[in-house]
């Protein structure tokens, strides 16, 4: 890279979750300098959150839309180069168009809007001015994620059978939404969630990790959605069958009410001769079964694992990564690929994050499982 690139925060303000999570990672390899903010939808929140960051007085803005304007009127060696969106779902669309719409590149969490419609007028956007658009699907930034793809690439294990992903968490095992747990309240909330409660949260975060692995793409599903806690307006719980384009046949199954367990996102895949299996809560380890030959430990941060899993890996083995190193992984291929388009060179090969394209095939999930939970019909035809 030749200089470090500057980007401007929507949302992450005081009390938030994950925009803190996006600062440890864009900081984690000195590549990127966050230069300035409209970290609430609270103007005093909101300047007070960006002196506890320490981010200058007068580039610490009280709304996205003062932030996308005002920036893009200040000289090119100065203005941000990317904006970041960690708002909740129902605030995602608006900043992001405006932020292309003025020129600039987009980070964004997942889901990536609230509405499929709306995923599919940003990929317009995108496709039109050609700037980026990264999407943050934490977990295909572990290294063994990458290191499980491309061994299914490869062929090891022969034409791919089985996909099998599990998400359980606990946290809304209660009714936590009327309790004051404000993560609680926007994710169970349609206006502000969206179509799908915990299928909108880590369903997709499934069905990414599913198909970025087996490298095939979900083409039917026939899905069960469940409210389980008593008042709740949407999903807190889920299943689905599913059927791949390339032959596979899966299960995944999502849940927020499965007390006690923390973050337990487990996959597994199998292939004519042997599969592997990943557990994020043990994301240095990946287990390669073999039909015929004893199961191989796999251990982040060794010689014999291929160079993209290397690439995104950056301490010696024995040295835990976990995920804040994935989320790191996902700017700093992110910001490689926009520091070549910006110098017109060729970015290395290496280089691969979630894009506009992984953020309608989230929302293109989310409408699917709630018309197939919906519908009497077995079998869904996925549409995106
Ligand atoms: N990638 C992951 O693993 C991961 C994990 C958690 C959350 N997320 C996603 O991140 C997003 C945020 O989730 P969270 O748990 O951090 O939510 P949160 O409620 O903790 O934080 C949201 C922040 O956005 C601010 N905000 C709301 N509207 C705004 C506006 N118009 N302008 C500026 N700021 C505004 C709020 O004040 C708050 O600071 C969601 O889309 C969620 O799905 C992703």
């Amino acid at each position: 890279m030749k200089f470090k690139l500057r980007a401007g925060m929507v949302g992450g303000g005081k009390g938030a979750f994950i925009g803190a999570v996006h600062r440890i990672a864009l900081n984690m390899d000195g590549l990127i300098e966050l230069c300035c903010g409209a970290l609430s939808q609270n103007p005093e929140k909101a300047r007070e959150s960006g002196k506890e960051l320490f981010l200058p007085e007068d580039r610490v803005y009280d709304s996205y839309e003062e932030m996308i304007k005002r920036e893009s009127e200040l000289p090119e060696d100065q203005r941000m180069h990317f904006v970041i969106i960690v708002t909740p779902n129902f605030a995602h669309f608006e900043p992001a168009m405006m932020a292309l719409e003025h020129g600039f590149h987009v980070m964004i969490d997942k889901p990536m809007t609230l509405t499929l419609e709306q995923a599919r007028a940003l990929k317009a956007k995108v496709d039109e001015t050609g700037l980026l658009l990264g999407l943050t699907h934490t977990y295909s930034g572990y290294p063994l994620v990458k290191e499980a793809k491309k061994m299914v690439a490869d062929g090891k294990f022969g034409a791919i059978r089985k996909i099998y992903v599990e998400y359980p968490q606990g946290w809304l095992s209660q009714f936590s939404e009327a309790d004051g747990n404000k993560q609680a309240a926007w994710r169970t909330d349609p206006s502000k969630s969206g179509k799908a409660g915990c299928m909108g949260d880590i369903g997709t975060h499934a069905a990414h990790l599913a198909e970025y692995i087996s490298g095939q793409k979900i083409v039917k599903l026939c899905a069960d959605l469940n409210i389980v806690v008593p008042g709740r307006l949407l999903d807190d719980d889920g299943a689905m069958l599913l059927k791949f384009d390339k032959g596979a046949s899966g299960v995944l199954v999502a849940t927020q009410v499965a007390a006690g367990e923390e973050n337990n996102l487990k996959i597994r895949i199998y292939g004519e001769k042997g599969g592997l299996e990943w557990n994020q809560q043990e994301p240095n380890t990946l287990l390669v079964k073999w039909l015929d030959a004893p199961t191989q430990v796999y251990r982040t941060g060794n010689g014999y694992l291929s160079p993209i899993a290397q690439f995104n890996t950056r301490t010696p083995g024995g040295h835990p990564e976990g995920y804040l190193e994935a989320f790191g992984n996902i700017y700093r291929n992110f910001v490689l690929a926009l520091s070549a388009k910006l110098n017109n060179e060729t970015p290395d090969p290496l280089i691969d994050y979630p894009t506009v394209e992984d953020g309608v095939r989230g929302m293109a999930f989310i409408d699917n499982v709630v018309a197939s939970a919906q519908s009497d019909q077995k079998w869904w035809d996925y549409v995106v």
